[in-house]
């Protein structure tokens, strides 16, 4: 305790604002001192909250306590009946202190009829920078007071939201960078189908998680840098302009027996027009037009199968430089002829697994299938570097699906036979314990691999096998 005393203040007051309200509160019994340095703590984390009588006193004496001194963040985590006047005095008191971040994560159980969400005042104010709402808030309770000057970043996770609304708030946050999208109610009184608009000249950074399938999104967002959308395909997407982005994530998450009906053969789901998931599958291919200025794009397995329902419309990804595709050996790589056709300036491939579903339109991309023109998709693709990740190393045949096999050795093999470019590969792969075996194994097989094919693979490459990110070993070829 004497240690501590004889810190000085900030630094007491630093290592207070690491605790709940709740805990620093506890310090102030301590002594005197204690009492004053609690009342400074920047930042006011009220976690637990009941909304019970004695819960809300000791919020009220503590904001009593701190006075108007200046404060940073404050946090409101809790459930039960929300005291709505309460808790818009707590925020009032906490606007006039200068709070820049505010986040509300309060899960109302009062039955919704009963609710009444809205803490208005947490929409005008000229100082907040970033605010978090979560669960229960239902946004369409705002009344067009909006006024945000400041705020950067906007992160809403299981809130109500009604598309005028919504249009109306993006409008009151000229300075708007950062916005997540977080399993999102899109309400539009009884219309199903939904026309979400997201414009917003300053934003940089879109993450979408979980957003309705009735869904049809239009994109006005210039200054886009990085786009991460994780949910299953909406209606439709309208993309306008997002000339400067950099990064996209895409992962269309998507349900087994979906995959199942893409695969049929095009005629048989071009004709019928119930058929609602394969048309939205098909307009995914609009959400990649949109993001073809991207300079490192990430797939996930589903969205590469999703993919393979547009191969033709798929656009010229010109900008294009980094491309990582996560596989798994459920889903089928019918999309990687096309898409690596399409990336004429490629510079780094990232496959994160090997395996995939065989299915007889990859073959041009692997080796899984034996056909005539058998890797012409790679002979036109520029890459200089390729990343294996998560490399199994074994040296058995993998069956993949009904009779049909392949190694990843052959795999490996095959790139280096057909990619023109390419200068090195990396092959990464981890310890694991009691199958450590398995790295001498996998090394062996890459010598005998490069040994066996030495005067038929592009030249000048260098092969490493990395494990656990730590080089093992090196090869070359001529
Ligand atoms: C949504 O947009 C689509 C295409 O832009 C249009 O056909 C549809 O009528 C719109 N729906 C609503 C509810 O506005
Ligand atoms: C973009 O926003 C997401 C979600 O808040 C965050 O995890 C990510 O780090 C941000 N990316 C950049 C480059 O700022
Ligand atoms: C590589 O060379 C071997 C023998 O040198 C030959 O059998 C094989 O067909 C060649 N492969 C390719 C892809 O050219």
């Amino acid at each position: 305790m004497d240690l501590l005393n004889n810190l000085p203040e900030e630094i007491l007051c630093h290592i207070l604002s690491f605790l709940t309200t709740k805990e620093a509160a506890l310090t102030s019994v301590l002594s005197k001192r204690w009492r004053n340095l609690f009342a400074f703590v920047p930042n006011l984390h009220i976690d637990d909250c009941d909304f019970r009588q004695s819960f809300m006193e000791f919020v009220d004496r503590v904001l009593a306590l701190q006075g108007n001194s200046p404060i940073k963040k404050f946090y409101l985590g809790g459930m039960g009946g929300i005291d709505i006047d309460r808790v818009s005095c707590w925020i009032q008191n906490v606007m006039v202190r200068g709070v820049s971040e505010i986040v509300l994560s309060i899960f109302d159980d009062t039955p919704s009829a009963d609710r009444n969400h809205m803490f208005p005042k947490v929409f005008q104010n000229k100082k907040l920078v970033k605010l978090t709402l979560s669960y229960g808030f239902d946004i369409r309770l705002v009344d067009g007071s909006i006024f945000l000057p400041t705020l950067k970043t906007l992160i809403l996770h299981l809130v109500s939201v009604s598309v005028d609304t919504f249009d109306i708030l993006l409008h009151a946050l000229p300075a708007l960078e950062e916005l997540v999208l977080d399993d999102i109610d899109w309400k539009d009184l009884d219309d199903l189908d939904v026309n979400v608009t997201l414009s917003s000249a300053s934003l940089k950074n879109l993450t979408i998680n979980y957003c309705g399938s009735f869904v049809t999104y239009s994109f006005d967002t210039p200054s886009l840098a990085y786009f991460c959308y994780s949910s299953y395909a909406a209606e439709d997407y309208s993309v306008a302009k997002t000339e400067n982005l950099f990064e996209a994530r895409i992962s269309v998450l998507v349900h087994g027996g979906d995959i199942w009906r893409a695969r049929l053969p095009h005629n048989i789901w071009f004709e019928d027009e119930e058929d609602n998931v394969i048309n939205q599958f098909s307009n995914v291919g609009n959400l990649m037009n949109g993001i073809r200025n991207v300079r490192c794009l990430v797939l996930s397995p589903d969205t590469l199968e999703v993919l393979s329902v547009c191969c033709e419309s798929l656009p010229v990804f010109n900008n294009l430089k980094s491309l990582t595709i996560t596989s798994n050996d459920n889903r089928g790589w019918q999309a990687m002829p096309a898409l690596l056709r399409n990336c004429p300036h490629l510079e780094t491939l990232v496959l994160e697994g090997l395996l995939h579903h065989v299915t007889d339109k990859c073959g041009d991309a692997c080796d899984c299938v034996s056909r005539e023109e058998k890797g012409r998709s790679l002979t036109s693709c520029p890459v200089k570097v390729l990343e294996i990740k998560g490399f199994h190393g074994t040296t058995k045949e993998i069956h993949l699906y009904q009779k049909k096999k392949t190694k990843e050795i052959h795999m490996i093999k095959h790139f280096l036979d057909y990619f023109p470019c390419l200068k090195e590969i990396k092959i990464y792969m981890e310890e694991d314990g009691p199958r450590q075996l398995r790295v001498p194994e996998a090394s062996e097989g890459i010598a005998k691999m490069m040994m066996e094919n030495y005067n038929n693979m592009s030249s000048g490459c260098n092969v490493q096998l990395l494990v656990s990110g730590n080089l093992y070993k090196k090869w070359w070829t001529p």
